[in-house]
């Protein structure tokens, strides 16, 4: 029961390395400092143009609609948050938040090439600590997000928080793959691979070895469940993507 386990384990472990809570925020910031230019271009190349059909499952998933308030957190370089704004045709209020300031840079600079000038608002902040306020949005959104989290569990208190009674959470993170033979095929890609691709286009082998680990060491679909529900995000489920190499996970603030 997760009742009886010890809260924020990930909070010592930045990928296989023991660190310390505070130093493992810091560590996270440099990753996506390093990997802020090339974050697009990686995306694509790592997963062969599939993360962009991910996303759209997840917005499809999310299902915004005009009027509404979002959070965006560990919004990055506006993957989810331009979908959203598209799909709801500028009609919903999209708060992006995220730890890094140059990934939200490059992803204003994005928005201004799609012609989105409204609608977004992009704000330097810690998921484990919302610039929002109780009960404000209708929506709150975390995708390939939670993973890099120092505090997990905190990080879900501070959704269910800002979320209205009735509002919605959905997550969109790296699961665990059960089947066999596409585990090991996956394992392969990730520890080999991805250093390797890293090194070649973004100069930098660690922090996509860093990505590979930590996708190991974040909870499996159940697990994050059951936290979801211990946070007070109800009716926690999670649909499967790719086999569970990705999954999206969904609860309530009732
Ligand atoms: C893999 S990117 C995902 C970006 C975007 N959501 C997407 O799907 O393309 C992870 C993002 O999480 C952000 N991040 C990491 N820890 C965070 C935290 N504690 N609070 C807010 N953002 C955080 C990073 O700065 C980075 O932009």
């Amino acid at each position: 029961m997760f009742r009886t386990m010890e809260r924020d384990p990930e909070s010592r472990v930045f990928g296989f390395r023991a660190v310390d809570p505070q130093e493992k925020t810091t560590l996270v910031r440099h990753v996506f400092d390093s990997v802020a230019s090339k974050y697009d271009l990686m995306n694509d190349l790592m997963s062969g143009g599939v993360h962009r059909l991910w996303k759209d499952a997840f917005v499809a998933e999310v299902d915004p609609r005009p009027g509404q308030t979002i959070a965006d957190v560990a919004g990055g370089t506006g993957d989810i948050a331009f979908r959203m704004i598209r799909r709801t045709g500028g009609g919903a209020r999209v708060h992006m938040v995220d730890l890094n300031e140059q990934m939200l840079r490059v992803g204003r600079d994005r928005a201004f090439d799609r012609g989105i000038l409204e609608g977004v608002d992009y704000t330097v902040g810690n998921a484990e600590d919302l610039p929002l306020a109780d009960r404000s949005v209708d929506l709150y959104t975390i995708a390939f997000g939670l993973r890099n989290v120092t505090r997990i569990d905190r990080a879900l208190a501070e959704a269910r928080r800002v979320l209205r009674p009735g509002g919605r959470f959905l997550c969109l993170e790296f699961g665990k793959v059960r089947l066999p033979a596409l585990k090991a095929a996956y394992d392969a890609y990730s520890f080999s691979v991805l250093p390797r691709l890293g090194a070649l286009v973004a100069r930098d082998a660690e922090s996509y070895r860093y990505l590979a680990e930590s996708i190991r060491t974040f909870p499996d679909q159940p697990t994050l469940a059951r936290r979801m529900e211990a946070a007070g995000l109800a009716r926690a489920r999670w649909i499967n993507l790719s086999g569970g190499i990705a999954a999206i996970h969904t609860g309530w603030r009732l």
